[in-house]
């Protein structure tokens, strides 16, 4: 399937970027359905992301992230979708969302995720000792792969949610 079948909106980023607000508000502006896999996958399994990791391990939550890009690709009407932090790491999965729309990458510093997460207890791959060195190291090895599939940009520090969906939207509008 070719990207042209596909209008989605797909936002992809590190934990605490703004990926489930900005969809909630792209959904609003659009006025299409928005769906974030996270949520897709603790409906399905009717637990939380924390406790499949601690009942499955990460590996097995990677292979429902993919499961649900395969699902989404089967749907025919456009939507926002929100990924979780961590789902563009496959490659599989990157295939997947290049075939699925226009992804979005919302860049965050990592001073900002810190400041947004502190307190978190819902990130299994952020808990325990030390989690601003966790962020550090994970967006380390992210940023790369993160900006590899962008189609747009977005820095997203210091901006309200408005703001940042106008942005997103005229990109878009304007085929970046
Ligand atoms: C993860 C990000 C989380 C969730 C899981 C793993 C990651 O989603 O999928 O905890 O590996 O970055 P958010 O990016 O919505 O927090």
């Amino acid at each position: 399937m070719s990207k042209d079948m596909n209008n989605n909106i797909i936002l992809i980023g590190f934990m605490g970027c703004g990926k489930s607000s900005l969809g909630v508000r792209l959904s609003y502006r659009l006025r299409w359905p928005l769906t974030d896999t996270d949520k897709m996958i603790e409906r399905r399994n009717r637990m939380t992301v924390s406790e499949i990791f601690g009942r499955y391990g990460e590996e097995a939550f990677r292979q429902m992230e993919t499961q649900c890009l395969e699902r989404l690709l089967g749907r025919k009407d456009p939507q926002v979708i929100a990924v979780g932090g961590g789902l563009p790491l496959r490659e599989a999965n990157r295939e997947l969302l290049g075939k699925l729309g226009t992804v979005v990458y919302l860049r965050v510093k990592a001073e900002t995720v810190c400041v947004r997460l502190a307190g978190d207890t819902t990130r299994p791959l952020l808990s325990g000792d030390r989690p601003e060195e966790k962020v550090r190291s994970l967006m380390r090895e992210r940023s790369g792969i993160y900006e590899s599939i962008a189609d747009i940009i977005v820095d997203t520090d210091d901006r309200n949610i408005d703001d940042i969906a106008d942005e997103v939207l005229e990109l878009r509008a304007a085929g970046n």
